[in-house]
């Protein structure tokens, strides 16, 4: 597996841990509960998902610079 490939697999299993997260934080907040704790659990995966995100978003165009670099124009 390559690099690229690893990266989508972080994202893929990260986005099930945040939609854990978000589904704690909703019960807790229904049973107030809800504290900075709790709070922080779905910002760790969800910043972790915007890097990981943005490398899969700029992969494509990244590909393509580098192939028209290649191709001499
Ligand atoms: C926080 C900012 C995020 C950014 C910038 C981002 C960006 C991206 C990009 C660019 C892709 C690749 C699309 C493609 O195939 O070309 C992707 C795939 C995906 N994203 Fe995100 N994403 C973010 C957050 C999330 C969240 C919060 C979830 C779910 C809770 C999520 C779930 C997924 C899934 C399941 C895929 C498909 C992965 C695969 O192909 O195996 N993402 N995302």
């Amino acid at each position: 597996m390559n690099c690229n490939n690893w990266f989508r697999q972080i994202h893929r299993w990260l986005c099930i841990a945040f939609t854990l997260a978000v589904i704690i934080n909703i019960i807790a907040m229904v049973q107030e509960k809800s504290s900075v704790w709790v709070g922080l659990m779905t910002l760790l995966p969800l910043t972790s998902l915007l890097f990981t995100g943005l490398y899969l978003f700029a992969l494509p165009y990244a590909t393509k610079w580098r192939d028209a670099g290649r191709s001499g124009g």
